[in-house]
């Protein structure tokens, strides 16, 4: 947690909005931004200054949005949503019931925020001793956003782009729709508010008029880097906020000594962990928790989700780990797919074209090529070959199977399970093993090998004999 030198801001933040001009069913802040909710984002950079209480509008999807994030903060439901002011009333109550704790009222489609900037507004809140202090942007290309009014150089107001004058179009200074407001002063104007405008909402944006023209001081903050509060509307901006804030992770890894090839192709997660010196080489995707420990080297066309890749470890091209761990010094791939609770054990090897589910593989391990191995233990030094198949299902049930330590499955092997394979015992290639093998021993489970020799001969003049 920051420290903000501001004590007592609670907050509200604004997500009840439908998304409009997204066009989707879904809720504007579910819209993911690199794999967490764009909301999810904004929470962070709230709980970055410890705001209490923290009360989330809901309204369009509110149960879902609820659903998502349940335990965060408390639900107040606006319905309908009939604009920002409108939303802000909605938690009219909650905000009362703490009179002298200065109010954050940060917009849910913000999800570059970052948690510095709001104790900067804040701290600037408090030293100004305004009313209402707003964090402004200045851009080159102001588009559809608010502008700050100023008059004199004193914010007297905002005004939307759908409702400015030609003149007005022109400013270049905007409003970000993140704002720290004094309780008391705001709950005077709140009720206020008249939907009199271009689309007959309810307008948050109004109240810094009604303030000032009750003689009460605005202060307004420039933000440094004007990318922190792209507003999301549509899945192009969703998309451009996506891509900046992917940059803004891998320059903090490459920072931090993590070798990234091409950032150009390369996708890291907000929850991902990657220590110094790993390698991530291009067209990796590391998301959800995932971690790359110290040395170790993924991809390139790797995705990695959830799962772990321990020290020194490779995870070569092509592969799909899910809910995984790769433990030190093992080698997975190319063109390997570990389904959820697969772990491999230290420098165990999983090869080409190799399926993994709840299978663990011992340390020193192989499967190095074409296996299905699910719901396997799997001991050390085992060697597992080509074309070797656990048949776990029987259509209704799964089935575990065993291999203890240093078993060696001859290539082409079924395994039908339930079924243990002791330790150091041998399976005999292309084998259907269906009962339990001791320590030891070698199982064959095939054929016996037939050969009738000068059969090719005495067929081919048989042949010869016929058509003569
Ligand atoms: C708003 C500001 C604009 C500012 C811009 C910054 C207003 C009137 N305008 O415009 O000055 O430049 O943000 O990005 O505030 N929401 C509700 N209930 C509602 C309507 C919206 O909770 O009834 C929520 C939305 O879910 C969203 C946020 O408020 O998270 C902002 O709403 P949005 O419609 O995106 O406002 P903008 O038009 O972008
Ligand atoms: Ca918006």
């Amino acid at each position: 947690m920051l420290d903000v030198s501001s004590p007592g801001a609670q907050a509200v933040v604004l997500a009840a909005g439908r998304g409009t001009r997204m066009r989707s069913a879904r809720a504007k802040v579910l819209q993911p931004v690199l794999g967490a909710p764009m909301l999810e984002h904004v929470l962070r950079a709230v709980g970055a200054v410890g705001a209490d209480p923290l009360a989330i509008v809901v309204g369009h999807d509110a149960e879902s949005v609820q659903a998502a994030f349940a335990g965060r903060g408390t639900f107040v439901v606006q319905e309908p949503p009939l604009g920002t002011g409108h939303a802000v009333q909605a938690a009219r109550e909650r905000v009362a019931a703490h009179p002298d704790r200065t109010l954050l009222v940060v917009n849910g489609d913000v999800p570059l925020l970052q948690g510095p900037t709001l104790a900067g507004l804040l701290e600037a809140h408090r030293q100004g001793g305004t009313v209402a202090t707003l964090v402004s942007a200045v851009l080159a290309d102001p588009g559809s956003y608010g502008r700050v009014v100023r008059d004199g150089g004193v914010v007297r107001r905002i005004v939307e782009a759908r409702d400015a004058s030609k003149d007005e179009l022109q400013i270049r200074e905007i409003n970000a729709g993140i704002y720290a407001f004094e309780v008391g002063p705001l709950l005077d104007v709140l009720d206020g508010l008249q939907p009199q405008n271009a689309q007959d909402e309810y307008y948050l944006t109004d109240v810094v008029g009604l303030l000032a023209g009750a003689g009460g001081r605005i202060g307004a903050v420039k933000v440094e880097d004007p990318q922190e509060i792209l507003g999301v509307n549509t899945f192009a901006e969703l998309a451009a906020v996506s891509g900046l804030l992917r940059q803004r992770i891998l320059a903090a890894l490459m920072a931090a000594g993590v070798q990234i090839e091409d950032p150009a192709t390369t996708h890291v997660g907000p929850d991902v962990w990657v220590e110094p010196d790993a390698v991530i080489r291009p067209f990796t995707f590391l998301e959800g928790r995932t971690a790359v420990r110290t040395g170790a080297t993924v991809g390139p066309f790797t995705r990695v989700f959830d799962s772990e890749v321990g020290p020194g470890a490779q995870v070569l091209d092509h592969c799909l780990l899910l809910e995984s761990v790769v433990e030190a010094g093992a080698s997975v791939g190319p063109f390997a797919h570990l389904r959820p609770q697969s772990r491999v054990g230290p420098r165990a090897k999983v090869g080409n074209f190799v399926e993994l589910k709840k299978t663990h593989l011992g340390e020193g391990a192989k499967a190095p090529h074409l296996s299905y191995l699910g719901d396997a233990t799997i001991g050390p030094r085992v060697n597992v070959g080509a074309g070797t198949i656990t048949c776990n299902y029987d259509g209704t049930e799964k089935h575990p199977t065993r291999i203890e330590a240093g078993a060696f499955i001859g290539s082409d092997t079924t395994l039908v399970a339930p079924l243990t394979v002791g330790e150091g015992a041998y399976i005999a290639a292309g084998s259907a093993i269906t009962a339990d093998v001791p320590a030891g021993a070698l199982a064959l489970g095939r054929a016996r090998q037939v050969v009738k020799e000068g059969w090719a001969d005495r067929r081919r003049r048989a042949k010869e004999a016929r058509k003569a």
